[in-house]
């Protein structure tokens, strides 16, 4: 007999209630890389991002430190920071990261983070944006 879905649903189900089936994500060998491979050109020293915004990719100070109007990370809730959300394109169009859209100031010059990178950064979030 083919193997059925509902015989998977269980199992799946009590991997997302334990906190150990996510993996640990690390600043250093996950978090980082994302941004000096995507970030880097335009949020570094006199980068334009910087110039508009404030927001530098440098290290992880200049990171918590976010933007010339406050914090852009919120530790443990990926849902109300604003790293989180400009990446995972849940902002308006125009301040969506790296900016992808004709209405944003650096237009079309980037493309949209992978699925998989854009969950890395919501797993460092929620798992306290440790510097680790
Ligand atoms: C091509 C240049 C460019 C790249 C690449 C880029 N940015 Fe930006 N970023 C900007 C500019 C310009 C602004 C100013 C805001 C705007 O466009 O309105 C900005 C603003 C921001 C802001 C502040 C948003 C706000 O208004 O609250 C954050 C956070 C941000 N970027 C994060 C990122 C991240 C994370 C990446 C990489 C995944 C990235 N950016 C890649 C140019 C860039």
């Amino acid at each position: 007999m083919a193997f059925h879905l509902s015989r998977a649903i269980p199992l799946l189900a009590l991997c997302i209630g334990l906190s150990g089936c996510e993996r640990e994500v690390s600043f250093a060998n996950d978090v980082q890389p994302i941004f000096r491979d995507h970030c880097v050109e335009c949020h570094s020293q006199v980068g334009e991002g910087v110039a508009a915004s404030g927001f530098s990719v440098n290290d992880y100070d200049s990171i918590m430190g976010g933007t010339k109007f406050g914090p852009v990370v919120v530790p443990g809730n990926s849902i109300s920071s604003a790293l989180y959300m400009v990446v995972a394109g849940k902002t308006a169009p125009e301040i969506q990261m790296p900016p992808h859209h004709q209405q944003s100031l650096a237009a079309e010059r980037g493309d949209a983070l992978s699925e998989e990178n854009i969950e890395v950064i919501q797993l460092w979030i929620d798992q306290g944006a440790l510097n680790n």
